[in-house]
């Protein structure tokens, strides 16, 4: 059994629901050990692949575990200053392998790194103590090889002790096994190199970097590629977007080797999106990319593409309008109920072209309100109506036996992401024809 570690970005849960939708599609055998906002464990029977990286939206950095230990030894470690406790962490860290793989065999001085990941609250107040604590230990162990080496310290101000994908990337510490992940859990504590870090820098160039963009309306390219795995769409699949606007939806579903079908009722954007394509097609080097763009009405979606033509559907129809300010719960109602009818056709309509088993990824506005209670819209119940199954994000059988407490997030129908800033958020909901 391999246990991986998953570093996941701002909206865990949706990071989490993500991989376990790309690890139930791809067949591979899982169980989630440990979660929280800062780290996720997995188990699976054979090592997932570091590529996964690239197929993933949310996960920031793929670590392979080398060691664990109950966290009651980092507490009496770390809290209580336990010197026999620290000794206990340094030889288990000696014993990891962790050390003997690191640096690059040209280099004189291994350059090196630790992160630590702290789920456990009192023990966050320390965790830059336990990061110092963790590199002197690896600085020790590499001397005793022989081998000089220097460990990358942080500007006092970094308010946790973790290095960044850009730092990860730039210092080659994937290539030199030298980012050692110290993840500290609830119960157990984890001691992992990084195998695969997340490039940001390639999402920003199919983000800003491509030939037609549409700021407040298009979708960031991380959440599009996530809507493109929670859809179960792998390689081979067809996924429809009948809201493409200029095509993020679509990209992302092309560089997961799915064939991808847009519609868009503006012809600008059809356009847009085909011209958007034949970029991505060049600068990925996708000669073979399937896909086709249509202008249409979402309401007539079924006699432009057919019946049971698709394996997935993943698209955002409409948020509402920009606001200024957080609204009223009246006015929010009232956005709702202007947008129905164009969902509730789009519901209609997607249950035609989808194939049996096949899914439905939807967003939807999940308004804030002066009051604080959000407004949201009736999707599940004309989902349901229409004849959809939901799917819950987190199923029973995706957690191990032993897993702290999975019952908040399986009773979870939908998943929301909404950042401070936002006075719409969206609401992503999953159903099954
Ligand atoms: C929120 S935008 C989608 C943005 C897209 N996800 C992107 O990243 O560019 C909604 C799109 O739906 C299109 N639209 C609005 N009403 C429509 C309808 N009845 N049928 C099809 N498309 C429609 C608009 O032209 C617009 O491009």
């Amino acid at each position: 059994m391999q246990l991986q570690l998953f570093i996941p970005g701002k909206n865990w849960r949706l990071s989490l629901a993500e991989l376990d939708s790309l690890l139930e599609a791809k067949g591979v055998k899982f169980a989630v050990h440990s979660f929280s906002k800062e780290f996720l464990v997995i188990s699976t029977e054979r090592k997932v692949p570091s590529s996964i990286i690239d197929d993933l939206g949310g996960t920031i950095k793929i670590g392979v575990t080398a060691a664990d230990f109950s966290t009651e030894i980092v507490k009496r470690a770390f809290l209580q200053k336990e010197k026999e406790a620290q000794e206990q962490i340094s030889r288990k860290i000696a014993v990891s392998g962790l050390v003997d793989e690191m640096g690059n065999a040209e280099s004189e001085k291994t350059l090196f790194g630790v992160s630590v990941y702290c789920a456990e609250k009192p023990l966050r107040s320390v965790s830059k103590t336990i990061q110092r604590f963790i590199g002197s230990s690896i600085k020790r162990e590499l001397s005793g090889y022989g081998k000089k080496s220097k460990f990358m310290g942080f500007a006092k101000s970094r308010r946790l002790p973790q290095l960044s994908h850009v730092e990860v990337l730039k210092k080659n510490f994937v290539e030199n096994k030298a980012e050692i992940l110290f993840c500290v859990g609830r119960e157990q504590t984890f001691v992992a190199a990084t195998v695969a870090v997340h490039d940001p820098f390639e999402f920003q160039k199919r983000d800003v970097g491509k030939p037609v963009q549409r700021k407040i309306f298009a979708i960031p390219p991380r959440l599009a590629r996530i809507m493109v795995n929670l859809a179960a769409c792998t390689e081979g699949k067809t996924l429809l977007d009948p809201f493409c606007g200029v095509g993020t939806v679509l990209q992302e579903a092309l560089l997961s080797k799915v064939k991808a079908i847009g519609v868009d009722i503006n012809r600008w954007c059809v356009e847009a999106t085909s011209r958007n394509i034949e970029w991505l097609k060049h600068e990925y080097m996708l000669e073979n990319a399937d896909y086709g763009v249509l202008q249409g009405d979402v309401y007539k979606l079924s006699q432009k593409i057919g019946w049971e033509q698709v394996d997935g559907v993943a698209t955002e129809p409409d948020l509402g309008p920009a606001l200024r300010q957080i609204p009223t719960t009246s006015y929010a109602l009232r956005i709702a109920e202007k947008l129905e009818p164009l969902y509730f056709g789009l519901l209609e309509e997607a249950y035609k072209v989808l194939k049996t088993g096949g899914r439905l990824v939807l967003v939807s506005p999940w308004i804030k309100t002066r009051s604080g209670k959000p407004i949201t819209m009736g999707i599940e119940k004309k989902a349901l109506e229409t004849g959809f199954k939901r799917v819950y994000p987190f199923k029973r059988e995706f957690f191990a036996e032993n897993a702290a407490a999975p019952e908040n997030l399986m009773s979870m129908a939908s998943l929301v992401d909404a950042e401070e800033r936002h006075k719409i958020g969206r609401q992503i909901h999953i159903f099954q024809k």
